[in-house]
């Protein structure tokens, strides 16, 4: 199903839209591509400048976290993907976490939707006092060298995809705007929204440090104070409750006995 009220993603279209200075200055629009992330890291190897976004109308290999494939039917949703030559290395823990927090701003505008971020960067719709996954961020380092260090902030969001698209097994804990609202939106308003808000967070980040970005994370958090299970890379599972951020984003999990855990890299199952 494509949204007849939705324009279809084009530079020209875009362009008219986007009001940031870095973000999307360079801007590549596909009809298909296999993952925005991978023809994005393919584009900062030959040397693309920072800022540059590559958006697909749909994807035949989107890739998700811990592997994962992420299912990107045609015409209906968000993929992008976006080049940060961030100066500090040690900034870059905190992107996925950004990314998350501008992602959560544009669907609150966009849409008017209320949605929580679970860690480190789910966008979750909580309804009936159950987490439906509404957006997925997949951020990845390109290149070694420390000049040319950078990331990409892969960033899906599902916007007018209905039930019947997702595959059967993903149905009971994902979702999409139309899904929640009922209402078809224009995906255009609600990226050039997201991109905005992305380059506002991330100049204020590089400017002022981490101590406002943690602030906004925290008040859309679902996860912190909640008794948690985190599925480690390893498969290892571990239990606790999320009780704050580490000064890297990574996080703090009581275990029990006074022990603080720092848990980097997990996929977060929030316990009742
Ligand atoms: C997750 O598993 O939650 C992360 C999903 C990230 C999906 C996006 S869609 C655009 C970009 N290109 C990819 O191949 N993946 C990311």
């Amino acid at each position: 199903m494509t949204n007849p009220a939705d324009a279809p993603l084009s530079s020209d279209a875009i362009r008219v839209k986007l009001k940031t200075r870095t973000i999307g200055a360079t801007l590549a629009v596909r009809e298909d591509v296999d993952s925005t992330n991978r023809l994005l890291a393919e584009m900062a190897r030959a040397d693309a400048p920072d800022g540059l976004v590559v958006v697909a109308d749909s994807q035949t290999a989107g890739r998700g976290r811990l592997g994962r494939p992420w299912v990107s039917p045609r015409g209906m949703n968000i993929y992008t993907s976006v080049l940060l030559r961030h100066p500090a290395v040690e900034g870059i823990t905190w992107i996925p976490l950004l990314a998350a927090v501008a992602v959560a701003r544009s669907v609150q505008l966009r849409a008017g939707l209320s949605v929580k971020i679970k860690w480190p960067n789910d966008v979750l719709v909580i309804r009936d006092g159950q987490g439906r996954k509404l957006a997925g961020i997949l951020v990845e380092a390109v290149g070694s060298d420390p000049g040319k260090r950078a990331v990409i902030a892969g960033i899906g969001i599902n916007v007018n995809m209905p039930v019947e698209a997702f595959p059967e097994d993903l149905r009971a804990g994902a979702t999409s705007i139309l899904i929640e609202t009922g209402c078809l939106i224009p995906r255009i308003g609600l990226f050039t929204a997201m991109l905005e808000e992305l380059e506002r967070l991330y100049d204020q980040f590089c400017k002022n440090g981490v101590d406002e970005l943690a602030r906004s994370y925290r008040d859309l958090s679902d996860t912190l104070g909640k008794k948690v299970g985190v599925e480690l890379a390893g498969g290892q599972r571990m239990e606790g409750r999320a009780e704050d951020l580490a000064p890297d984003g990574a996080l703090l999990l009581s275990t029990g006995q006074g022990k603080i855990v720092e848990i980097r890299a997990g996929d977060v199952v929030h316990l009742r």
